[in-house]
């Protein structure tokens, strides 16, 4: 190992490879605290050309690395963890936070693997432009992470995933040679697409360095609604009304009753609307060039099944209610602090009309196993967050759920990825020949297993 530090430290400079236990401690540990464990040193590139060298002393010292970005991951793919305990690098991205000016004919951006969702964001609004996924862990979560975890967030059901605005990738293969375009041509078919490639991979194929990504227009009117309904079949015939009446939708958050509570108790304060007892609140957020009031509140009035209604455009209280909604997570982790165990996270989705089934079934699970289900989530693609406090038998929960999000035609992961959280649970919805060909294409890429061993069930 003596020899690997060396090389790293030839690579990228003494400063920027931590080897004591104190400055690798938060490297090491996921998020929630469910995941965690020792890694030889934290090294920090500041180039493609120090990737490329960390990949090569790696592959020649055969130690495994893991890329990481925030650390906000959910499903312990970003933190050392290898499955034979053989030594491990953590491999930090963060320092890749460059980003480009921005392409406002083309409506592009390019940025470093490492610059955070909010930092983008916030350099496309000055020329009027958004990144268009946003999601709570945004000062953390980078790019390179949102790829490879292919995230999701609040403004899916207006721009689609992370996948979707990633125009083109650069990224360092197990060799350490280096692959992708940032040219974002706007139109190219020319073989293999590496975004596509890349976007979901979770490490396990190349270390995202760079991408080229789609920006959209900065929206100078948003309203935001908070509505309760009285169950969650209602909730989808809401969504369905306002998707068909509503053409500023930008997001449509939903949030069971338990949640708004866990939520009001740690912010201290009570949210503007109740939901009817055993209803449910759906957050929208609109954003149009003019103000969307009119449309979203005509479209609510005549929507079937709207029990309650507070909008506003003021921006203090749009801050207020997304504030809800932003914060049930680390509400959860609070909680999870406080009972001391870690939260049981099941992010799963299903067709939305399947929804209220996938509901029942969580709650009969949780009931069954004792805990208490906090559940919230991404309306309009049937993405709940199932995160379970006190969670007593965590195997026997994740099969009966997971299984049930199978059976009913949905996914076992919507956006937070497999990680080594779900690895055994693939079988539930891929084949045996989905999954050896994904091993196949791991043992093309990286046949030394260098890369984030045991992540997507792929090598270690
Ligand atoms: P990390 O956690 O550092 O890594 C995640 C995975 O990506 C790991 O497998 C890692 O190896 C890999 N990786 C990281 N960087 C690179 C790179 N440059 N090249 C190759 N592989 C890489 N996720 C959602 O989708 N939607 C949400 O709404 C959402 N809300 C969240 C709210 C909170 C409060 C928190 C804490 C998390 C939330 N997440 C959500 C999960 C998490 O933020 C996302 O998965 C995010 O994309 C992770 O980005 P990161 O930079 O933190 O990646
Ligand atoms: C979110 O949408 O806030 C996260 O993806 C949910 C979670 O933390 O489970
Ligand atoms: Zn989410």
């Amino acid at each position: 190992v003596q020899a690997l530090l060396q090389d790293l430290r030839a690579a990228v400079g003494d400063a920027h490879v931590l080897v004591d236990d104190d400055q690798r401690t938060g490297y090491e540990v996921d998020w929630t605290g469910r995941y965690r464990g020792a890694a030889v040193a934290v090294v920090r590139p500041g180039s493609t050309a120090e990737v490329q060298a960390v990949v090569r002393s790696c592959s020649t010292h055969g130690v495994a690395l893991v890329p990481q970005g925030g650390n906000t991951g959910l499903v312990g793919g970003s933190v050392p963890r290898h499955p034979t305990g053989a030594p491990t690098i953590v491999t930090s991205l963060r320092r890749l936070a460059r980003i480009g000016d921005i392409d406002e004919a083309a409506l592009q951006v390019t940025v470093g693997a490492g610059a955070t969702l909010a930092a983008v964001a916030a350099r496309a609004r000055a020329s009027s432009l958004d990144l268009p996924v946003d999601f709570a862990a945004r000062d953390s979560a980078t790019i390179g992470g949102a790829i490879a975890t292919n995230a999701g967030g609040s403004r899916v059901v207006r721009f689609g995933t992370m996948r979707h605005q990633v125009l083109g990738v650069e990224a360092v293969l197990a060799s350490g040679d280096v692959v992708g375009s940032l040219a974002g041509l706007p139109k190219e078919s020319a073989g293999l697409h590496w975004p596509s490639i890349l976007s979901g991979s979770e490490g396990t194929l190349a270390i995202v360095t760079a991408a080229r990504l789609r920006l959209v227009p900065h929206y100078a009117h948003t309203i935001t609604a908070l509505v309760t309904v009285p169950t969650v079949s209602d909730a989808g015939r809401v969504l369905a009304h306002l998707r068909a009446h509503v053409s500023s939708l930008d997001a449509v958050e939903v949030v069971l009753p338990e949640a708004l509570d866990l939520v009001a108790e740690h912010l201290g304060s009570a949210p503007p609307i109740r939901p009817s007892t055993d209803g449910l609140a759906l957050l929208i957020d609109c954003a149009a060039p003019v103000d969307p009031t009119a449309e979203l509140t005509t479209a609510l009035e005549a929507s079937p099944k709207v029990v309650d209604c507070v909008v506003t455009a003021d921006a203090s209280q749009r801050r207020a209610l997304l504030e809800f909604r932003d914060r049930i997570t680390e509400a959860v982790a609070a909680e999870s602090t406080r009972i001391g165990t870690p939260t049981f996270k099941l992010d799963v989705a299903v067709p939305v009309e399947r929804l209220a089934d996938l509901v029942v079934e969580a709650s009969l699970a949780a009931d069954a196993d004792g805990c208490r289900l906090i559940a919230f989530g991404h309306l309009a693609e049937g993405n709940l967050h199932l995160n379970h406090l006190g969670a007593r038998d965590t195997s026997q929960l994740a099969r009966r759920v997971l299984g049930a999000a199978a059976e009913m035609g949905g996914t076992i992961s919507a956006e937070h990825g497999i990680g080594v959280a779900k690895t055994e649970y693939l079988p539930m919805i891929r084949n045996e020949a989905e999954l050896a060909s994904s091993r196949a294409i791991k043992s093309a890429l990286d046949p030394g297993d260098l890369l984030n061993p045991g992540v997507l069930g792929l090598g270690g």
